[in-house]
């Protein structure tokens, strides 16, 4: 009975303390491996990667060589974010759109709590929002428009995010409600149109302070991929298992 209770607590323990084991400079080499490194459009640095991360495309870092921005728009990423995504725990700005990234959002993306700006929008990302982004309180600029997110906002999207100009949610799978993110002191825009919610706009969406856009044409949603999850993938592949 013992060994059970010590095991129990040992699982307890690993997950309540589960972060970033490896080095930003491998974190990166995952992500490459992860997210088709092989195909992106810019390589450079990253296909020799005894080098130095901080010299390679789309990687900027601060004097100490901690990573502080990564981007990587429109660079053709293809694949899986890995959890070790949540190792940048100094970085500023995280830019992954245009790209084919598909899958769940790691819960680990909460780790980046230095975040003020991120950027997952026009992927192919599945599965529901993360709750663990709201502990990334420094976000003024969130946008994950344009993937095939499903489920609800997570409530504490309303209140999280205490410096937030810019939500941008269109284009998605998301259920209602629409959370009222007019009670943020900063905010400036609300993106929201085209998902699974009701067609008409919440009464919040009246204010005039705000750029709000709950309604519109949805011509340039994206539509679901025809993506087969290999099974040795299935766990990381969200809602594309195979039946
Ligand atoms: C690729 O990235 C490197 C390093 O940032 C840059 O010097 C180079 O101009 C880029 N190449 C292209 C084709 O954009």
């Amino acid at each position: 009975m013992n060994l059970v209770r010590i095991l129990l607590f040992a699982t307890i323990v690993a997950v309540a303390t589960a972060q970033c084991v490896v080095s930003e400079h491998d974190a990166l080499i995952e992500l490459y491996n992860a997210a088709g490194g092989p195909l992106w459009n810019n390589q450079s640095g990253w296909d020799t990667p005894a080098s130095d991360h901080c010299t390679w495309y789309g990687v900027t870092c601060n004097h100490n060589g901690r990573v502080v921005g990564l981007d990587l728009t429109d660079n053709n990423l293809q694949g899986f974010l890995p959890e070790s995504i949540g190792c940048f725990t100094f970085i500023k700005s995280l830019l992954l759109g245009e790209n084919a990234l598909v899958g769940l959002v790691p819960a680990d993306i909460g780790l980046l709590v230095n975040m003020k700006y991120l950027t997952l929008a026009h992927n192919q990302l599945t599965g529901p929002l993360p709750a663990e982004l709201c502990q990334a309180v420094h976000l003024q600029y969130i946008y994950l428009s344009h993937n095939l997110f499903t489920g609800v906002i997570p409530l504490c999207y309303a209140t999280a995010f205490e410096f937030v100009k810019e939500i941008h949610l269109e284009c998605n799978e998301l259920e209602g409600p629409l959370l009222d993110f007019s009670q943020y002191d900063y905010i400036m825009e609300v993106r929201s149109r085209c998902n699974d919610w009701d067609v008409l706009c919440p009464l919040w969406t009246q204010t005039d302070a705000i750029v709000i856009e709950c309604q519109g044409l949805c011509e340039d949603c994206p539509t679901p991929p025809v993506f087969e999850c290999p099974p040795e993938i299935v766990n990381e592949c969200g809602t594309y298992v195979l039946q």
